[in-house]
């Protein structure tokens, strides 16, 4: 791993064994692309990679230089309103309204490591030695500003982390209208762009689609990072699938309103840009201020999607989740929203914790309710005292009485809203966020508090650690159930305004901080809506992310799916719900609701009362299962086999580092009929070891099972008595173990 400078052709060359990213300072001071891509032997220069040519109407900076013309030059952090036509990557307005910026290469240094961005989550390292950083610093002549690109090159991975920093250093104030964290200009279009899209109850559906010239985009304009889009696209080749072939991958670390921009010019150059979006933001920079962008994330695989989804998974894992259950296993939960939604006893939650301790479940989490005197979702929210008639000895009482049964303890909150009909709302009108003479718009009968305020993070965060300090709780499920709307904070200037999407989310990781470190037992479990929140800023501070409303397993195949392009296992909340289904009416069998939520972190969201003892003999097995392989699901490597976009089946496996233990799980949403022999292609063993299938005849070797393929034609199995499940819905889990 390295950063080289070549001083005589001003290049930079960050590399890998495994990736290069090359730029250089261009004749006009600016920065111009050269290269992303797989590892490039390192020389002096590769200047010939910066083409130019001489074009009609085309401008140019140098009157003795047609060719050089920045509207088809790919450059690193380009500009608004100097030639370059595309989307720039920032604007800055002076107090003469002018917006033209000339930002010029005045010095870099490199170093060890990685620096951590103040008030944001980033990815970080643990040893100076794990990476190597760049600092790129440019300055504006005119207006004095300053401006930082960092560069982080990862050692061990195809990573490429870039943000940006302008400092105002002149004596103007200057505004930044847009300050994107990341541009890559490709120097052709040929790659499909893949993205993750959805709405409530269908989050992270994979999309794929050819580029084409023009824009495309994803984005929200929410205030969260929501069910609609994914702070993620990825560019692949059109011949790369998910084993084999190019594909570079785009990352925000961020939760806040986001616009991921892929401008294919009429010349086939590609320009990526991801960051913060510019719609609704502008952030005043008076003398001495300063503004960072979010971390963005470039991956490079050559092994197709799973490559770039494995290089996620390992890079989110172990260095952007923190704390003390990044690498501890995750409790197996029940939880009591689906099984009483906000209607219920004491004794009927103690009843349910029971049965859980019985069946081997290690936390009960109560769901929302419990607080104030929420009986429906019109009342309370911000009024985080228990509420007595539910919970005669509050919160301490009820925990205690659940850790006395050999259970963990988890609680619901929901920090950043109020209700209209609260004690909170009715003492401190002017603490939500709203124009004040005009209409808030509800959403589920909610308001949004104003994280832009610090005294407003501070009394929630000392409401919510009065509760945890002064009862077992050993799990926060942090929700957010709406988006933000008339996007103003009262009693600012009106050039705060601009800057509340952003404070507001930065309120929100400050108070992440803040209960983190006071409370560091205590696992955080992200939520909105179920997974309109699910991104890798809230990674940071919550390991682990609620991935949908919708538990119906067909339904999961599709949104775990999805959701693995970019997110590890160990994020992922999947848990087992009733039949038939809350939200899409379908009666799965309990085998397959189980096989789908092993491949994440396992639990429960149902009425385990309610159960046959038949049906609980099942969920004792499956606990049992899920204690077992959940270390194998949360660390090993994950490959997507079959996906449930393109036909009635899907599977997937993790694999051991070593590669000598597998779980493969293979689901059929339809039965064919007089349906052909099948043979599932497996993928990471260990192609010379030999491997046994629990519960089948026979030895195999990795070779076959990942060349030729597992057999699942049923008589042709060798199943033991055939006891291989038949008709729609259907699962089934193969444990690969090597002998
Ligand atoms: C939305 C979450 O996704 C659900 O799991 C549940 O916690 C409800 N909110 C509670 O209001």
């Amino acid at each position: 791993m390295g950063i080289a400078y070549h001083a005589a052709s001003k290049e930079f060359h960050l590399y890998n064994a495994q990736v290069s990213y090359i730029f250089c300072v261009m004749k006009n001071g600016q920065l111009g692309q050269l290269y992303f891509g797989k590892r490039l032997r390192d020389r002096e220069s590769f200047a010939h990679l910066l083409e130019t040519a001489v074009r009609d109407m085309a401008p140019y900076p140098f009157e003795d230089d047609r060719s050089f013309s920045l509207e088809h030059l790919r450059q690193e952090y380009p500009s608004y309103g100097t030639g370059d036509m595309r989307y720039p990557a920032f604007t800055v307005a002076q107090e003469n309204g002018s917006r033209i910026s000339d930002f010029v290469y005045a010095g870099h240094r490199i170093f060890a490591g990685k620096p951590r961005l103040d008030g944001l989550p980033a990815t970080y390292v643990e040893d100076e030695d794990e990476a190597e950083t760049l600092e790129v610093t440019l300055e504006d002549r005119i207006t004095g500003t300053e401006l930082v690109l960092a560069y982080t090159i990862f050692r061990d991975m195809p990573v490429l982390s870039r943000s940006a920093r302008f400092i105002q250093k002149g004596p103007q104030t200057v505004t930044l209208e847009a300050a994107m964290s990341l541009c890559v200009d490709l120097p052709d279009r040929n790659y499909d762009m893949t993205d993750l899209t959805g709405a409530w109850a269908r989050e992270r559906y994979v999309r794929c689609h050819r580029l084409h010239e023009g824009v495309q985009e994803i984005y929200s304009m929410r205030g969260h990072s929501s069910h609609q889009f994914n702070p993620f696209l990825a560019l692949k080749r059109p011949d790369a699938g998910e084993h084999t072939g190019e594909v570079l991958g785009f990352s925000l670390v961020y939760s806040g309103n986001f616009l991921g921009r892929v401008n294919v010019d009429t010349f086939g150059v590609t320009r990526v840009l991801l960051g913060i979006h510019p719609e609704g933001f502008a952030w005043k920079l008076g003398p001495g201020e300063s503004f960072q962008t979010p971390e963005a994330l470039a991956v490079f695989s050559e092994r197709g999607l799973n490559g770039m989804s494995q290089t996620f998974h390992r890079l989110f894992r172990t260095r952007l989740a923190r704390g003390r259950y990044r690498d501890a296993v995750r409790p197996i939960l029940v939880n009591n929203w689906e099984a009483t939604f906000m209607k219920f006893t004491e004794p009927q939650i103690l009843e349910i914790a029971r049965e859980a301790a019985d069946l081997g479940i290690e936390m009960m989490v109560l769901d929302d309710g419990w607080f104030g005197k929420r009986d429906d979702d019109t009342t309370s929210l911000g009024d985080w005292y228990p509420d007595r008639r539910k919970l005669p000895e509050g919160i301490r009482g009820l925990a205690q009485k659940i850790c006395a049964m050999g259970l963990k303890f988890g609680l619901w909150f929901e920090p950043e809203m109020v209700s209209r009909d609260s004690d909170l709302y009715r003492s401190h009108p002017d603490w939500l966020i709203g124009v004040p003479d005009r209409r808030r718009s509800l959403g589920r009968n909610q308001f949004v508090l104003d994280f832009s305020k610090q005294e407003v993070v501070d009394w929630i965060g000392d409401r919510m650690a009065d509760i945890l300090g002064n009862a077992p709780v050993s799990y926060v499920k942090w929700d957010m159930n709406r988006s933000i709307t008339e996007c103003f904070s009262t009693g600012r200037d009106a050039d705060f305004q601009g800057e509340v999407f952003h404070r507001q989310i930065l309120g929100v990781y400050a108070l992440y901080e803040r209960l983190t470190s006071q409370f560091p037992q205590v696992l955080f479990e992200s939520c909105a809506s179920g997974g309109a929140r699910f991104d890798p800023g809230m990674l940071y501070y919550a390991p682990q992310a609620w991935t949908s409303d919708n538990t119906d397993a067909v339904e999961r195949l599709r949104i775990q799916y999805g959701t693995s392009y970019v997110y590890p296992l160990s994020s992922m909340g999947c848990h087992v719900s009733a039949a038939p289904n809350q939200q899409t009416f379908r009666d799965t069998p309990l085998q397959t609701r189980a096989d789908t939520a092993y491949f994440g972190v396992f639990g429960y969201e149902m009425d385990l009362c309610a159960l046959t003892e038949e049906e609980k003999e099942q969920v004792r097995a499956q606990v049992a299962f899920a204690k077992k392989w959940r270390r194998l699901v949360m660390e090993g490597t994950f490959y997507r086999l079959l996906s449930p976009f393109e036909g009635d089946e899907t599977a997937w496996m993790v694999v051991s580092e070593d590669g000598r233990t597998a779980l493969v799980g293979y689901y059929r949403t339809r039965q064919p009929s007089n349906a052909p022999f099948l043979r599932l292609r497996l993928a990471g063993l260990r192609g010379d070891l030999a491997y046994r299938i629990e519960g089948r005849e026979g030895t195999f070797f990795g070779d076959e099972l990942m060349q030729a393929g597992l057999l699942l034609s049923d008589r042709a199995s060798g199943v033991r008595g055939s006891t291989v499940r038949q008709g729609d819905y259907q699962s089934r889990l193969f444990e690969v173990y090597a002998i």
